[in-house]
């Protein structure tokens, strides 16, 4: 018995030790290996016997490790630096004075799904005034690099490049300062942190430079400010003249993504410069994980970029219908979700039944003919457990050859799997959706004859193929449809509110065009980006937030140039409350992966609308300050201000900050649901917001009215008429919201709207509760 317990006993030990050596070994592992932290410093705390910041920032970073560089020293958006380190000497760094904060680097991703669609080029820009200050704009695009050889970036007629101008065009493989002109006014390339954390680049892949070799940086600068070019499509889709938003505009090229991402050293060292370099506008079709905005470099280098004036406006993310899908919520951000175009690439699949299906293409190569094919469901053509998809490799030769195949949409690419049908040998393929994606249609240049379905006639194919012992099916091509109705819808792919990160703040802020989208191309790829596509294109159509962001910041351009005195938040505010929701007939916008009317979480304000917002009659400003009270209302400590701040901010002792007198254009009011178990019906509450409206017509007297969709709220604002008698005069009205309690995750929508019989100032108002 006893020597029993005490074998027991040894082994037990040996068992522990054993585990325990594992543990060590394993945790001293992760130790050692070495991530990127962005260390932000106190630059205010640096002692005297530095003669310059950079030197405090070496001496930090030698402090922990001597055997560390200094990836970047930052300047502009934030003080502080980057460096590779082991856990151990980002938490040792972490305590030293003269830190804020050590945080790991985020890997972000472009916000793009590479679908084929079309831009519908934008009539009303005409009016507005071809201005020598729309030309002194600049638009900065932090992305893929640039293609500087296409028209788009043709600068004729362009004066000299404005004096205000302090950027670079950089020179690296297949780059060099000639590629820059009077359009394309700079070019930059950020890899250090990239390469510290991937590896070097591989220039057989890749260029060390500006030089775009993917297509999605070319795309979103000439979406932004691309110049007019006559006659341009995709293989002859969705002809016309291509421009950007602000084809008058600058464009100045940030490259910060690589074949392996986007790490966050990189896209803060190129806020920095281009900050330092004199950008206006900020484009960042880019995201990744949310977190607190002090955690969060995109929003800290967005902070630094708004306090210099610049316009910052970031895709909304690519993660919907799903809600809470997010990215890139900090208020001082125009977040932008992605809508469709009136215009459609339309194709035909006609089966053997007699049956017909629309759906959409953008192929462009030999037609099928007119005779019925065999027609094959791939899940029947594969040994794979999701043969379905049609993955590389997947699909047995002898069942696909010569046969139209059908391939589930979902985890590769939408044309790799015709080119996987193509390797099989198959004719052509009917890409169909299943019930992630529902009726959205997506099109694509496919390397084979093909085109994508929605979830209905998907279902209805397959159930003929199975009902069938003999299927057979051709597909036709229909070119470029416009006037399709309705339309914009919101894309299933554009993220949804509610905000993650601040409830209390709506977000999205607005819609913009974002499906099949005409643009820009480089000539590096085909435009279904895959390596055996040799086809060359000057002009790509692809969708996603990615491509409606560069919307809204050329539409942001060109107010700046129709308006240089007006600050970022007043160029939010007009685009914002002169969005439209609804059609012409009177209907909400619809949603497509619902089919039923979208609400304020999937389109924000609204639709923009660039005439409008050329004249709002009225805009809820914000300064620095107001952003600041913000932070102080989440009751943000003065060491995590002084992130953004880069200077002691105290928030007022006494002072009483609420995220309801934070002046944005619209409105979130998150509720809690009553606890009470007395039957519910629990006594109505009352919340109160206040804003402040900015006269940027002629005088006038507004008039409020709102409008809910329920009974449940009951919504009176105080006073009822604002009279506006002089420019830039400033009124304050309070909204308060009497409200019942409802049962957890209901949402109720209303608006709010000023109007003097000319303007219309409109807030979206959503009430949630949790
Ligand atoms: C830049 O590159 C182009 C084309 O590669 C070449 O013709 C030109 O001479 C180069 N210019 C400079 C300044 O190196
Ligand atoms: C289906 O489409 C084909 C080819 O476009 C056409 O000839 C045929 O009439 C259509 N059939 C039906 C039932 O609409
Ligand atoms: C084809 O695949 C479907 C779905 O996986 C399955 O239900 C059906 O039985 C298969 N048919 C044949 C003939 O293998
Ligand atoms: C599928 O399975 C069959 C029979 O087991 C085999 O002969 C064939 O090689 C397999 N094909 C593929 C593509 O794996
Ligand atoms: C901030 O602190 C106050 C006082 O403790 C509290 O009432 C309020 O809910 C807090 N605000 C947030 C956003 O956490």
């Amino acid at each position: 018995m006893k020597s029993l317990s005490l074998r027991l006993l040894l082994i037990l030990t040996l068992l522990v030790t054993l585990t325990y050596h594992v543990y060590v070994v394993a945790e001293m592992k992760t130790h050692q290996e070495k991530k990127t932290y962005i260390v932000h410093m106190d630059k205010s705390t640096m002692p005297m016997s530095f003669s310059n910041h950079f030197q405090w920032y070496d001496s930090s970073l030698k402090s922990v490790s001597d055997s560390t560089n200094m990836l970047y020293g930052y300047n502009d958006v934030i003080h502080g630096y980057s460096a590779r380190l082991t856990v151990e000497e980002a938490k040792s760094l972490e305590g030293q004075p003269g830190v804020l904060s050590v945080l790991e680097e985020v890997k972000y991703k472009l916000h793009t799904t590479r679908t084929p669609l079309f831009l519908g080029l934008d009539k009303s820009e005409a009016l507005f005034p071809d201005s020598s200050a729309a030309s002194d704009v600049i638009v900065g695009v932090l992305d893929t690099g640039v293609w500087p050889e296409i028209k788009s970036f043709d600068d004729a007629g362009f004066g000299p490049v404005p004096s205000s101008w302090k950027g670079e065009c950089e020179e690296g493989k297949n780059f060099n300062s000639s590629n820059c002109n009077r359009k394309l006014i700079g070019a930059r390339f950020f890899s250090k942190g990239y390469e510290a954390a991937f590896g070097p680049i591989d220039e057989k892949m890749e260029s060390k430079s500006p030089r775009d070799d993917d297509g999605h940086g070319t795309h979103t600068s000439t979406t932004a400010a691309g110049s007019a070019v006559a006659g341009a499509s995709l293989f002859g889709y969705a002809p016309g003249m291509a421009r950007g938003m602000a084809p008058h505009a600058r464009v100045a090229a940030y490259k910060v993504c690589w074949v392996g991402g986007c790490y966050g050293s990189d896209i803060v060292a190129a806020m920095d410069k281009a900050v330092q370099d004199g950008i206006n506008v900020l484009s960042l079709s880019i995201g990744g994980s949310v977190s607190d905005y002090d955690r969060d470099n995109i929003a800290i280098g967005t902070f630094g970029a708004m306090s210099k004036g610049i316009l910052v406006s970031c895709s909304a993310g690519n993660g919907g219908p799903g809600s809470m899908s997010l990215s890139n919520v900090a208020p001082w951000i125009t977040t932008v979700g992605a809508g469709t175009l009136d215009r459609d690439f339309p194709a035909y699949v006609s089966l053997g039944s007699g049956k017909n299906f629309s759906g959409v293409s953008l192929y462009s190569g030999k037609p099928l003919s007119d005779t019925l094919l065999p027609l094959v469901y791939a899940a029947n053509a594969s040994n794979s457990s999701i043969g379905n998809l049609c993955m590389g490799g997947s699909l047995i030769p002898g069942k696909v050859a010569g046969k139209i195949v059908v391939c589930d949409r979902g985890l590769n690419a939408r044309v790799e799997k015709g080119e996987v049908v193509k390797r099989a040998g198959g004719a052509g393929m009917i890409l169909t959706n299943t019930d992630t994606y529902g009726e959205e249609l997506v099109a694509d240049a496919h390397l084979i004859p093909a085109l994508a379905v929605g979830q209905t006639a998907g279902d209805a194919i397959k159930k003929y193929i199975l009902s069938d012992s003999n299927p057979t099916a051709t597909i036709a091509f229909g070119g470029t449809q416009v006037g399709v109705q309705p339309s914009p819808v919101v894309a299933a792919f554009s993220s949804r509110g509610p905000n993650p990160i601040t409830m209390d703040i709506l977000k999205p802020d607005l819609l913009a065009p974002g499906v099949n989208i005409l643009a820009g191309w480089t000539n590096a790829v085909g435009p279904t980006g895959l390596q055996e596509d040799t086809r060359r294109v000057s002009f790509n159509i692809i969708s996603g937030t990615s491509m409606s962001c560069p919307h809204v910041s050329g539409l942001g351009a060109l107010l700046m140039g129709a308006h240089p005195d007006w600050s970022p938040a007043a160029i939010k505010s007009a685009l914002m409350t002169t969005a439209y929701n609804s059609y012409k007939n009177g209907k909400t916008i619809q949603d497509v992966a619902t089919g039923q009317p979208s609400t304020p979480f999937d389109y924000g304000a609204g639709h923009v609308n660039p005439v409008s917002a050329l004249d709002p009659g009225l805009v809820y400003d914000a300064t620095i300050d107001d952003y600041l009270a913000f932070l102080c209302a989440l009751n943000y400590t003065s060491n995590r201000i002084k992130t953004f701040t880069k200077q002691d901010y105290t928030c007022e002792v006494g002072k009483k900050y609420s995220l309801r007198d934070f002046n944005y254009p619209s409105f979130a009011v998150p509720l809690q649901t009553a606890s009470g178990q007395g039957g519910g019906s629990s006594a109505a509450t009352v919340v109160k917001y206040t804003r402040t409206l900015t006269n940027v017509g002629t005088p006038a007297t507004y008039k409020v009215s709102v409008s809910s969709e329920t009974q449940a709220v009951k919504i009176t604002v105080e006073p009822e008429s604002l009279t506006f008698t002089e420019p830039n005069e400033k009124k304050t009205y309070t909204v308060a919201f009497t409200v019942s309690s409802m049962p957890s995750g209901t949402n109720i929508f209303a608006r709010l709207e000023w109007s003097d019989g000319k303007h219309i100032v409109g807030s979206p108002i959503a009430f949630s509760w949790t």
